[in-house]
């Protein structure tokens, strides 16, 4: 069965809720006018917690063929965590995604793969689909231990999944080293670690798993590399940050697959 690529904004911390609404409209609007066809790819808008009720009263009202999600989520269901946002309260705002283990998440608030694969079982139990992140630093790329990093990480996140849930999943490969850099891994990098992350699924959860899981390849997509990031057997996506910002580019990434038609 054919994976549908999920082409995914992540706003990061930008565009308070009435900025929200401005972009998502433009958004719509400007994939319209492109003739975007939703059977494809896949659209999301991944947007701070504070956007959220009025990203999906717009995309629900309107009837937009976009998705939405968060960008972290508690383990926690509910009780004395201040500032933390529960599962649950993420699925009653109709979000279909939420991003766990961001590469932000885990160096400036300690994340580890362990916490990170709690995160993903809570999405999955309120409903949602995680998009599970994963990507080596700069050192670790020159060292040439890249891959069996990255597959140490994938290891530990997936753990507590079975592997239904696993099918269900999107995995995000996003190389620290080239996260709002400007430098974009080549396809073939992207290739080498998608292609091994669904070689560790096919090894641990069976081949069907395999063939189902979605895996996103993110750091710098633009509307002028997304073709050739696209291009390539094992790579399903893309998890964009700065370039989801701007309407006009990020529908380019969305509709990658019109290129040149
Ligand atoms: P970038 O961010 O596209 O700005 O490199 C990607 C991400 O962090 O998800």
């Amino acid at each position: 069965m054919a994976r549908t690529p999920l082409m995914a904004g992540n706003w990061k911390l930008n565009l308070n809720h009435v900025e929200a609404t401005g972009l998502v409209q433009k958004l719509a609007w400007t994939l319209k006018d492109f003739r975007y066809d939703q059977t494809k790819s896949e659209a999301a808008v991944i947007v701070p917690f504070t956007d959220l009720r009025s990203v999906q009263t717009i995309i629900e009202g309107d009837k937009l063929p976009l998705f939405w999600g968060a960008q972290d989520v508690s383990v926690h269901a509910s009780g004395a965590f201040t500032g933390e946002i529960a599962a649950d309260m993420l699925a009653k705002l109709n979000c279909s995604y939420v991003v766990v283990g961001h590469s932000e998440r885990r160096e400036y608030h300690g994340e580890t793969d362990a916490l990170i694969g709690q995160k993903a079982k809570v999405v999955f139990d309120a409903g949602m689909t995680p998009i599970i992140c994963c990507g080596e630093v700069l050192e670790i790329r020159k060292a040439g231990t890249h891959v069996e990093y990255v597959l140490g990480q994938i290891k530990e996140c997936l753990a507590p999944l079975t592997a239904e849930q696993v099918a269900a999943a999107v995995i995000a490969y996003e190389p620290v080293w080239a996260i709002g850099t400007g430098e974009v891994a080549t396809p073939q990098d992207a290739q080498e670690v998608c292609g091994a992350i669904r070689g560790y699924v096919a090894e641990a959860f069976g081949e069907a798993t395999a063939e189902a899981v979605r895996i996103q390849y993110g750091g710098s997509v633009k509307a002028n590399n997304v073709v050739e990031i696209m291009g390539q057997p094992d790579v399903d996506g893309a998890l964009v940050g700065g370039a989801s910002l701007n309407a006009d580019e990020f529908a380019k990434i969305v509709m990658f697959y019109a290129a040149g038609a």
